[in-house]
């Protein structure tokens, strides 16, 4: 059993002074950092701050040891084949456009199809326009009905009917905005059926999530460290090796190449190290792996289950309020999704803030979704492992008592 009291002692954003009466409901944008993670990007700086895979000295051994270690991890936590499936970025957005870059304008062209959904966040479905226009390959979206939720019978009619020119099928696991599950073992199977790659933007899931890689069959994965306890900075592009063998990388330069000449003849190294040009965000690695001890420390079957139960919580009391629409009843983890009804969804933010609640307000990078759902501007609510039923009471009781009046006041 998560004890959630124990948890929000090791975040200084809850424990501290400033934060009394604060409820953080935030999470989906970024995660609050627990102290370790904290301790171990200032440990980096004050004990141990050198560049990796570079230098001639311990201290330089030291850190890149640590460095692979957490890769070593990341590839644990993610039951990946092998650290070498494992690349660093600098965030869930960067992993995306590298794989569009990498994989999709390098071997997609006139005639093939990309499948999405209209649910996508804008880093999975912005590089894959640029796709479309470099390869003149087309974006095709697989059917959600009006909440949202995947299609598997319009998914399988689209894959049967468009067979092997679907090259390429990208979604999210957890979308942004709707909080549920898309049935990923079986959009893979199909996908794969038809000799199409999938790739899965993770941002919302693997910080909730068990994600197993190899059970699901996925082949590129792509999240973010700091919406799961790690510092920003830091993404990851999981990739089964052999798709990363014949991918390009979006950047050059040192770090890289094993050799090049005067002639421009470049001798890239093996994955991961070829995707990793520059100095990266050593501390920023260094952190998300406390991270990832942190979470694995308590098991991510644990976050998974109780997190769905103070979700599952905090839904059937916002469906019980009168003055409030839920768009998103179905989902599943961590998100929910509303308005206050009559109420400008930035105005009701403003006034929850007035109250020391924190939430996002507008399109949440999701513009295309409001095809959907029928409405672009929600406030969203997201939870993580540090929230309590005590913080979504008190929620709810603002909530019932939020008014266009108050929320005018908030903002004069
Ligand atoms: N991608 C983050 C969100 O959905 C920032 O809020």
């Amino acid at each position: 059993m998560l004890d959630r009291n124990k948890i929000r002692d090791d975040f200084p954003m809850i424990k501290s002074e400033e934060a009394k009466g604060r409820i953080y409901l935030d999470s989906a944008a970024t995660s609050f950092k627990p102290q370790c993670v904290i301790d171990k990007v200032m440990d980096y700086y004050t004990k141990e701050n050198a560049n990796i895979h570079r230098g001639d000295y311990d201290l330089s051994y030291q850190v890149s040891s640590e460095y692979e270690e957490v890769r070593k991890l990341c590839a644990k936590f993610l039951n990946a084949d092998s650290e070498r499936e494992i690349i660093f970025t600098n965030g869930a957005s960067s992993s995306l456009n590298l794989v569009a870059y990498g994989y999709g304008q390098k071997f997609l062209k006139e005639g093939d199809i990309i499948l999405s959904t209209e649910a996508e966040h804008a880093s999975n479905i912005l590089p894959w326009f640029k796709v479309q226009e470099v390869t003149g390959a087309k974006i095709e979206y697989i059917p959600l009905d009006k909440e949202g939720i995947f299609d598997m019978e319009g998914y399988k009619r689209l894959l049967n009917e468009l067979g092997d020119k679907v090259k390429v099928i990208t979604l999210a696991h957890v979308a942004n905005v709707l909080g549920n599950i898309v049935p990923l073992k079986e959009i893979i199977e199909e996908a794969h059926k038809v000799g199409a790659v999938v790739v899965v933007d993770g941002a919302q899931s693997v910080p909730h999530i068990k994600t197993d890689v190899r059970d699901l069959d996925i082949d590129f994965l792509c999240f973010s460290s700091h919406k799961m306890l790690g510092p920003s900075g830091v993404g990851v592009l999981y990739g089964k090796y052999e798709l990363l063998e014949k991918m390009d990388p979006f950047m050059l330069g040192g770090g890289s190449n094993a050799r090049f000449d005067i002639c421009g003849n470049i001798l890239l190294k093996e994955p991961p190290f070829k995707f990793e040009a520059g100095t990266p965000c050593v501390e920023g690695v260094l952190g998300f792996g406390e991270a990832l001890k942190y979470l694995m420390a308590i098991g991510m079957e644990n976050v998974e289950e109780e997190g769905k139960e103070l979700h599952d919580y905090f839904m059937k009391r916002m469906l019980e309020l009168d003055n409030v629409e839920v768009y998103n009843p179905k989902s599943e983890t961590s998100i929910v999704t509303f308005n206050v009804k009559g109420i400008f969804a930035q105005d009701a933010a403003g006034y929850l803030n007035s109250q020391g609640i924190a939430v996002r307000s507008g399109t949440h990078c999701a513009k295309i979704l409001l095809n959907v759902i029928g409405v672009s501007e929600t406030i969203r609510a997201s939870l993580y492992l540090y929230n309590t039923k005590e913080e979504i009471d008190r929620v709810i009781e603002v909530l019932k008592e939020t008014t266009l009046e108050k929320c005018i006041g908030a903002i004069l």
